[in-house]
């Protein structure tokens, strides 16, 4: 029987986890477990924290505290969220764990036995009054691509554009808030530019049709663009330490020793048995991630595994895409978002509703949003009006007439055996569409079955025929009995909590589909057990209380996640400038007179400027701020002699000027009244 091996992102311990994580990578893969389970597959489910990196130590840093604080504390945090969610793990480890350090090292010290990686001595950004090389989020600056001002060393948020630290305008070091400057360093380098050549491409290639859309297409346009060598290793204190002989101060890059902790925690979870499901020839690898970890699940860790030797590849990797709140993008920093830990408080005992609204709109294939709204429409017109009244019917006229006993059926009538039917096929179909990642699809089939036992018991009234044909209303219910009874066991990978729930009502034990599938549920005369509502209303003023607390931490100040009080953060100043330098600036004021969207990429607008003297292309990152129709005419400021750059092909000819409001929105910085096109700014 093959085996499976399901891993679900490894998140950092740095701070809480919001529902966008839930939605993009613990629900489905949850989900998906759970079916698998259901199936009798040999499954194990596998995640832990991701411990190491800039982005713990950053934190610990801003709050004072040691690294080691900061994981513990996220650490327990997180995994508790997860465990109260219902996320099935058979484990929840850690990358500090010795368990591994040891793997990690292994891995890296195979590869290094093997010749396999470059070792080159570079120019570094390095801050001389911290004593340190800034890697990766230890340095911001302006993204060259989208000209976002807070953009990091390793990435550009805005954009999504991965960089380096050297391709950054204005390079600050978080640490000091000062210029860096440069200094040789020694690092290890994954050779991905070989890999290509050799098989890396072929193998992306084959996926073709096979990986989600969204997937393959991301990985085909890192292929188009070449890969080059990717630096392994960093000159920090907080990470594997490089297992190199005489090397020290430098540690494994986090993305280097993160994946592998897929590995350690299999190890941990399995010590004798491990490889079958990392290197048996009938297991199945499949990786559960968010679409900003694209590259690094499908090209660079599939490189490591390869070249170590002996491991399968992925089998598929479906990520998903982003989830919004409220129409904008989720924002540790902002405190824009809605956090499990918050919601478990304020919503007591409604996991599943949270599971349900989120898996019913998941952003399987583009973008989606969560508002408060859907949530609380999803809960009172779906779960409340459509599954919680059949089953609540059903059992309250089991009680009236059959004493809470399922009653025994008669004559089948048309509409029974159409009913049944449907029974028959529903679960041929939910297969079909689990097995393809698409959650949603499989979701709204659930409903459509409670949906059909509305129906049913609508088009049948057995409430007007007891006193005339008590026979007919006992077939009715047994059919009703055995849709409530069918729905305890689709719904349960969607909807574990309320599935207990629901067999604990109906009496029923916990079984595998195949037992289930195929025939009858219940024998006449079983004994159900007591009723209780599975849902309950969500009014008004509590959605209110959401929306205005959410609304708090957008106007009033950021509150980091610990309760700290923080401001906006304002960048320093930066070195002075010579007015020679400045008046090299060819600053003007233009039009916007047409805009549209670039093509695969979702952040670009295609602007074409009047300049008074011209009318030129820019390209520029605020398509997530603006729509195409509310920004034609309005007048802006360009850079107008800033070199051409080629973004996603198009030739930008300059750069717009903004600045970010209080909530991190763009806006335009124009002059107050309207002038003419082409007058310069000095
Ligand atoms: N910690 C990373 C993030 O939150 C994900 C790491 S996944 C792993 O984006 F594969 F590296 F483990
Ligand atoms: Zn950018």
């Amino acid at each position: 029987m093959s085996k499976y091996l399901i891993t679900a992102a490894l998140p950092y311990a740095n701070g809480p986890l919001h529902i966008g994580h839930l939605a993009g990578c613990y629900l489905p893969s949850d989900i998906f477990v759970r079916y698998l389970r259901l199936q009798g597959r040999d499954v194990k489910y596998i995640c832990g924290s991701d411990e190491h990196g800039v982005a713990i130590t950053i934190r610990a840093r801003k709050e004072g505290k040691t690294p080691q604080e900061i994981i513990d504390l996220y650490h327990t945090q997180i995994r508790d969220s997860f465990k109260e969610f219902g996320i099935s793990f058979d484990i929840y480890h850690r990358t500090s764990d010795p368990i591994h350090h040891q793997t990690a090292s292994d891995f890296f010290t195979t590869l290094y036995d093997k010749k396999l990686f470059l070792e080159e001595e570079s120019e570094q950004y390095f801050d001389e009054e911290a004593n340190l090389f800034l890697a990766d989020r230890y340095i911001t600056g302006t993204c060259p691509n989208c000209a976002n001002p807070n953009a990091y060393g390793d990435q550009c948020e805005r954009c999504g554009t991965s960089l380096s630290p050297k391709e950054l305008i204005n390079p600050q070091s978080q640490l000091s808030g000062q210029a860096p400057v440069l200094r040789t360093t020694k690092h290890w380098y994954l050779p991905l530019d070989k890999i290509q050549q050799n098989w890396l491409n072929d193998w992306i290639m084959s996926k073709e049709g096979y990986w989600k859309k969204n997937v393959f297409g991301q990985c085909k346009s890192w292929l188009d663009q070449g890969l080059q060598p990717r630096a392994v290793t960093r000159d920090l204190d907080w990470g594997v330490p490089v297992p190199i002989k005489g090397v020290t101060g430098k540690v494994l890059y986090v993305w280097f020793d993160a994946p592998i902790g897929y590995i350690s925690a299999t190890k941990a979870l399995l010590p004798d048995t491990w490889e079958d499901y990392w290197k048996g020839k009938d297991s199945k690898l499949i990786h559960f991630i968010g679409k900003d970890n694209i590259v690094f699940h499908c090209i660079i860790f599939p490189a490591m595994l390869k070249e170590h030797g002996g491991y399968n590849l992925p089998e598929n990797v479906p990520a998903n895409e982003f989830l919004n709140l409220e129409g904008d993008k989720l924002s540790t920093s902002r405190n824009w978002a809605v956090w499990l830990h918050e919601y478990l408080k304020d919503f007591h005992d409604k996991q599943d509703v949270l599971r349900y609204a989120l898996c019913a709109s998941a952003p399987e294939t583009k973008d989606n949003d969560f508002t408060w709204k859907e949530f609380q429409d999803r809960n009172n017109n779906e779960l409340v009006a459509v599954l919680g009244n059949f089953i609540n019917r059903t059992f309250v006229l089991t009680e009236k007439y059959f004493e809470n006993k399922v009653p025994p059926i008669s004559a089948l009538s048309e509409s029974d055996l159409d009913c049944l039917q449907i029974l028959r096929e529903a679960p041929a179909k939910l297969t079909d569409s689990i097995e393809r990642y698409r959650f949603r699809e499989s979701l709204a089939g659930v409903m459509d079955i409670a949906r059909l036992g509305n129906k049913y018991l609508a088009d049948n009234e057995p409430w007007k025929l007891y006193k005339t044909n008590p026979d007919r209303v006992a077939t009715i219910l047994n059919i009703a009995l055995e849709i409530s009874g069918f729905l305890s066991y689709i719904m349960e990978p969607f909807l574990p909590f309320t599935a207990i729930k629901l067999r604990a009502m109906l009496n029923l034990p916990s079984k595998q589909w195949s037992e289930v599938f195929g025939g009858n549920i219940f024998e006449a005369g079983h004994q159900l057990g007591t009723a209780s509502l599975l849902f309950s209303k969500i009014e008004d003023d509590i959605i209110l209380q959401q929306m205005e607390k959410l609304n708090a931490s957008r106007t009033v100040l950021a509150t980091s996640s610990t309760g700290n009080i923080t401001k906006p953060t304002l960048n320093p100043f930066k070195e002075t400038t010579s007015y020679d330098d400045f008046s090299k600036m060819d600053l003007r004021v233009g039009t916007i007179i047409a805009a549209e969207k670039v093509e695969k990429a979702d952040k670009l607008l295609k602007l074409t400027i009047d300049t008074g003297l011209d009318q030129r292309t820019v390209v520029s990152g605020i398509a997530l701020h603006f729509k195409t129709e509310e920004i034609i005419g309005q007048q802006v400021t360009l850079l107008a002699n800033l070199a051409p750059r080629k973004i996603k092909g198009i030739e930008s000819m300059g750069m717009i000027l903004m600045a970010e409001d209080a909530e991190g929105k763009l806006i335009f910085m124009q002059p107050s009244n309207k002038t003419i096109n082409g007058s310069s700014i000095s």
